[in-house]
């Protein structure tokens, strides 16, 4: 079974499950500005589980397309990805556990769809803490289905627990699916979940049902939902009995076009470095060919695309690729990945030219660290231990981006060695940072759905109408993002606004704000929203039911919301900076005072 065939019957064992297959959305989040690419399926849908309605209904199916760089350097091993593809089934304040793991159980089991024998099925439940309790009810409906108790495992927080750990917001213990792959045990200890390979997790369904409150205790929800994630690559992986999810048929020919290069990886860390520059060429391709793609910079989501690109090169001349090689390999991605996603070839040229730009730009910042390796050569050949510091090291790899690899070989030309454990120790603080910064990023999604975000959000289609109004019917959103403290918002317009343009957009969304006007929503087909003059940034198809919210009769949006009641509600309106983005593209920064 392939990924398209997977995909499809999830689809078809859901609706028949009385769901309503909706369309994944963008990897770049267009509202929620605390996280900086799409990492789960429930990711787009976090107004629907903090209450709003869904126009598609309680039940809900989809594939989204998904990226993690939390455990960037952990790529290489046999289940990791930084870009995946999800499957889930929601309910909104529907059904709960009992059918979601009896379905989840007749899903992976059944003859008619993956038929994967029970007895290889292991699944972990929530072992409870001292504020909530053990989930029983999950571990009984396993066993009604025919797990037995011995493949039923109690794990902690660590394990089972989905949702933000620091802060208040919705979350609730999961229950994940694992396979046994048959490998040997890795002793006493191992389990589902101990990270040794021999259990292969496939799925998770998150009961979310406590809201964590500002004392640090958990109050059950008004609205209990389901959301579930299943790993697209890891199941066809598993579906196959393959080892890992890069012999799934989507990665062959890239693993082709680089043997074909190269020769069969010989040891472990060639294979690695293949499936490093697989992965990470896959997932740069999906960031630059969204629709709502973005090009590699030095800042947040920019830069995550940079390190992607620049890692793969970087393992592309390990394994012995000396010539540029990443827009070829591009090819042969969208050429695999267009099928479940058309925005790939749409995007095709852009995606090419950034890839063969900034392998170009990385080829010279390589030069550049050879030629600072130089500079120090000579203070570093009067050491009398011959040793080159770690931190040195270090700083070749971190301003430069000159690999450690590099500067071992360059080293040993030289009669030097580098101090290895130095350059460990650098990195660990260095990525124990970068982890911290991502991880808080990602869990804080749902927390941080808060009430300035709602302000600026509404203050945000304010803006849009305004600008129509002040300079002309041309300007149209191309971007848009809110943090607690600011909006931004990107829009066509050819040239920088004047003084007097800026103050009288302020001026009117200020007296908007002032007259207090009522902010609803209506749900409509897309064709009825764009005749009643609906503006907004979508990607609905005709056909598709979208919400449309108006502000009195001075705004009207297509938009997911969530949004303040009136306006009244948001305070003084200030626009902080203006200036370009793109070309014809200009950016707005403001705040409500
Ligand atoms: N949100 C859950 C996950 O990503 C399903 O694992």
């Amino acid at each position: 079974m392939n990924s398209a065939e997977l995909i499809r019957l999830y689809m078809d064992f859901f609706v028949s499950k009385g769901h309503s297959v909706i369309r994944g959305a963008s990897l770049i989040p267009q509202e929620d500005s605390t996280i900086l690419f799409t990492p789960a399926g429930m990711q787009p849908l976090v107004p629907y589980l903090l209450g709003e309605r869904h126009p598609a209904g309680k039940r809900l199916v989809n594939v989204q397309k998904c990226i993690r760089t939390g455990d960037i350097e952990e790529i290489g091993d046999s289940t990791h990805l930084t870009f995946f593809e999800m499957l889930g089934n929601w309910s909104l304040g529907d059904y709960f556990k009992r059918e979601a793991i009896e379905w989840s159980f007749e899903f992976l089991t059944g003859g008619e769809w993956l038929g994967f024998d029970p007895e290889k099925l292991h699944v972990t439940v929530f072992a409870g803490n001292d504020k909530v309790p053990p989930d029983e009810e999950a571990a009984s409906v396993w066993e009604s289905v025919g797990v037995p108790r011995d493949r039923i495992y109690f794990k902690g927080m660590e394990h089972n627990w989905w949702g933000p750990t620091g802060v208040v917001g919705p979350c609730g213990p999961d229950t994940e699916m694992f396979i046994d792959t048959g490998a040997p045990s890795c002793g006493p200890g191992c389990s589902p979940g101990c990270g040794c390979g021999k259990y292969f997790e496939i799925w998770n369904d998150v009961f979310m049902e406590y809201e964590k409150t500002r004392d640090g205790g958990y109050v059950p929800l008004a609205q209990k939902n389901v959301d579930t994630g299943m790993g697209v690559e890891r199941t066809v992986a598993m579906l196959n009995g393959y080892g890992s999810v890069f012999e799934i048929a989507r990665f062959r020919p890239l693993f082709r076009f680089l043997e074909d290069r190269v020769g069969k990886p010989t040891d472990d860390s060639s294979l690695r470095s293949m499936r490093i520059v697989a992965d990470h060429i896959r997932t740069a391709v999906h960031i630059l060919g969204d629709d709502q793609g973005i090009p590699p910079s030095n800042l947040d989501r920019g830069y995550v695309l940079r390190r992607l690109i620049r890692l793969a090169v970087r393992h592309g001349r390990k394994l012995g690729i000396t010539e540029p090689f990443t827009r070829e390999l591009a090819e042969v991605v969208i050429d695999v990945e267009s099928g479940g996603h058309p925005d790939l070839a749409g995007n095709a040229e852009f995606v090419l030219s950034e890839l063969g730009m900034e392998e170009e730009k990385f080829g010279a910042t390589l030069k550049s660290g050879l030629k600072e390796f130089e500079k120090m050569l000579p203070n570093l050949l009067k050491n009398p231990r011959r040793v080159i510091p770690g931190r040195l090291a270090f700083k070749l790899y971190d301003t430069y981006g000159f690999p450690v690899e590099f500067t071992v070989e360059l080293a040993k030309e030289h009669g030097l060695t580098v101090d290895m454990e130095g350059y460990a120790k650098s990195l660990e603080k260095h990525r124990e940072l970068s982890r911290k910064g991502s991880e808080g990023k990602f869990r804080g999604g749902l927390a941080d759905n808060s009430e300035m975000v709602t302000r600026l959000h509404t203050a945000t289609h304010l803006l849009h109408q305004a600008l129509r109004e002040v300079l002309g019917n041309h300007v149209a959103q191309k971007g848009s993002n809110v943090t607690a403290q600011r909006l931004r918002f990107d829009f066509s317009h050819p040239r920088p606004m004047t003084e007097e343009e800026i103050r009288r957009v302020e001026q009117i969304v200020n007296e908007v704000i002032r007259a207090n006007l009522p902010v609803t929503w209506e749900e409509m087909l897309l064709e009825e929203a764009l005749e009643s003059g609906a503006i907004g940034l979508f990607r609905n198809r005709y056909g598709d039911r979208v919400k449309v919210y108006s502000i009195g009769d001075f705004s009207r949006e297509i938009c997911g919301g969530p949004h303040v009641t009136g306006t009244g509600e948001l305070g003084r309106f200030r626009i902080v900076s203006e200036k370009s983005s793109s070309r014809n593209v200009r950016r707005i920064k403001a705040i409500l005072e």
